[in-house]
């Protein structure tokens, strides 16, 4: 996700854009930069960071006066953050913004060096801003060359383009990513997302696909691929600034949960390539992995709980031996490093310190390393031997969620790559599962997002708990170390995670009238053994939260309290709905507690010291 801006009108241009970015930052913010119309040109600043650094810059460009101008702030996904990755891209012509992902930018690049473009940056935007001034070059018309332009990219898109030849004019124009325009008092905006707007006009128009709009500071008017006129409906927003954060939610948690399905779609769909996982990493797809003797996933909170989940797939799939650890722990513990095994190091933010730490452990000790991060070149990223990045987007709750179930997807596509590397699974049995991945994992997540007012119903009943417990088996319990994290940072009820079956050789003692127990029951091989521990604290008085597979609660007798039924999955593939059910209840609790869910005491995003 990126922030796009755009003004034009009677006003200087750059305070509004840099009012405008500050209120899109959490799309992403790894970069910044603004295009201003200026004189008989396009004047444009730039830089790698934070939008302050770019504001602090811009503090100096009191030259700057033109009402007509363009501005990004950036999450990168070609190209690490750089000033010279950063956005707008321009050409002597025109300077554009984007929002998107580019499928086809290398073939584009190709086009385009044989008209004698060349290229300063890594990134697909830089490819569609020569594009469109090719074909300005071509037709000397703005909307045409945007058109022209757009047919031959796939891929996702939201532009935003001013041209040198053409003041006070702004053209827009997307695919799949999102791009409002609005006309107010002051002049033409365009913009990613409402918060960008509401200072100007509470009215705005949500540009329909196929449709190039041209703003002029008086107007708005929208052009088909024809070039004809048409008319688009206005809509109306009655958020503050702070609501259209958040899209309405009234938590960036729960709406991170809500985005997890195109976060999947986004992270698996390009990952299967005829049917089999690819990961556009040259080791990663070749025959590389197959001499590793053994795999140590190491991370911290949600991440190391994601590796947890990654071993048993691991080992169920491919039958390597995978050993997870605690990051905190891993060097201190001089652990057994064999020269053919591979560290995965697991992490959204690519910062934690504890982790960093143990990859370089790791290195020192010759051992090759793969990361698994959600933000592109950061240090986690950058010192691993390679890198599989997760297109979730910006996680900006404290609570990790979405991030958590794209990391789940990642380390299955690696135990399906491995499987075929070792033998253990062929390759239509390969093929069966990323199809079933593609297929039913969104669609089991919405189904369980759409639970949402059920498990808000459901958490009432244990929002006042002091202590809870978490019990399931196998795949199940690993589940529950996760939720009961989630519950604990967010809700501050104290919880514990544990292996149903051990529950009986101690901590049962704890288990009196009314004590609140979850258990997770969608592993059917450990189905029945489950039924028996969850009748032994029945039996002492538990309250018992029973989430499990429809065909499981139809095949048994699952003794339950309250119910949740995990939305229809293949069972392999059961963890991803569960764990939204579990991140939902999690949510819901400490938002009926009236706690700050996605700020929670003693809490950062990244923990970035050990
Ligand atoms: C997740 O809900 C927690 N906030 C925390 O455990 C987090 O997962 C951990 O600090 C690791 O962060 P990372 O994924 O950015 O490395």
């Amino acid at each position: 996700m990126c922030g796009i801006i755009g003004y034009t009108g009677s006003q200087r241009s750059v305070p509004i854009l840099i009012d405008g970015l500050r209120t899109l930052e959490y799309r992403g913010y790894d970069s910044a930069g603004i295009a201003v119309r200026q004189g008989d040109g396009i004047s444009i600043v730039k830089a790698k960071g934070r939008l302050d650094r770019l504001a602090s810059l811009l503090d100096s460009r009191a030259d700057l006066t033109g009402g007509c101008g363009i501005g990004h702030t950036r999450w990168a996904t070609h190209g690490e953050p750089s000033d010279r990755n950063s956005h707008p891209h321009a050409t002597e012509r025109l300077a554009l913004v984007h929002n998107g992902i580019i499928e086809n930018y290398a073939e584009l690049e190709e086009m385009l060096r044989l008209q004698g473009y060349t290229f300063d940056s890594e990134t697909d935007t830089e490819r569609a801003a020569k594009l469109v001034d090719l074909y300005y070059r071509e037709t000397s018309d703005p909307v045409k060359a945007i058109f022209k332009a757009a047919a031959l990219i796939r891929g996702s898109y939201a532009f935003g383009v001013i041209y040198a030849d053409i003041p006070n004019k702004i053209y827009a124009m997307r695919r799949d990513s999102p791009l409002i325009v609005a006309q107010s008092k002051d002049g033409g905006l365009i913009a990613s997302d409402i918060p960008a707007i509401l200072r100007h006009t509470h009215s705005y128009y949500r540009l329909q696909e196929g449709v190039v709009a041209e703003l002029n500071g008086e107007c708005v008017k929208f052009y088909d691929s024809n070039l004809h006129s048409i008319d688009q409906p206005a809509e109306q927003v009655d958020w503050d600034v702070e609501q259209a954060q958040k899209g309405g939610y009234p938590h960036f948690m729960l709406k991170e949960i809500f985005e997890e399905p195109d976060s999947l779609r986004k992270t698996i769909a390009p990952r299967i390539v005829d049917g089999l996982p690819h990961f556009g990493v040259e080791q990663l797809d070749g025959d590389f992995f197959a001499r590793f003797e053994g795999i140590h996933i190491i991370a911290c909170g949600t991440a190391m709980h994601a590796g947890i989940i990654g071993k048993s797939i691991i080992e169920k799939l491919a039958r390597v031996p995978v050993n997870v650890e605690i990051a905190s722990e891993f060097r201190y513990r001089d652990p057994i490093l064999r020269k053919n095994d591979l560290v995965i190091l697991i992490s959204q933010s690519g910062e934690t310190a504890d982790t960093l730490a143990a990859l370089r452990h790791a290195k020192a000790q010759g051992i090759y390393t793969l990361a698994i991060v959600n933000v592109i070149g950061s240090s986690v990223a950058r010192e691993a031997d390679s890198v599989i990045y997760t297109w979730a987007g910006p996680e900006i709750a404290v609570a990790s969620t979405k991030a958590y179930s794209v990391q789940l997807s990642i380390l299955y596509l690696f135990a399906l790559r491995l499987a075929l590397l070792e033998g253990t699974m062929t390759e239509d049995e390969v093929r069966a599962v990323c199809a079933r991945m593609l297929e039913e994992i969104p669609a089991a997540v919405e189904k369980a997002i759409a639970m949402s007012d059920r498990v808000r119903d459901i958490a009432r009943a244990y929002m006042n708990a002091e202590h809870l417990f978490y019990i399931g088996r196998n795949v199940d319990y690993d589940l529950c170390v996760e939720g009961s994290l989630k519950l604990k940072e967010i809700s501050y009820i104290h919880s514990e995670a544990y292996a149903s079956g051990e529950l009986k050789h101690g901590t049962i003692s704890l288990i009196t009238d009314g004590v609140p127990v979850i258990a997770l029951t969608t592993i059917s091989h450990v189905c029945e053994k489950t039924i028996s521990g969850i009748r032994e604290v029945i039996s002492r008085g538990a309250r018992v939260l029973s989430i499990c597979s429809e065909s499981l609660a139809d095949k048994y007798q699952i003794p339950y309290s309250d119910q949740l039924i995990v939305p229809e999955v293949d069972e392999l593939l059961s963890p991803f709905p569960t764990v939204t059910l579990l991140q939902l209840f999690a949510y819901h609790v400490s938002a009926l507690k009236g706690y700050d869910v996605d700020k929670p005491r003693n809490l950062a995003k990244s923990v970035t010291v050990e």
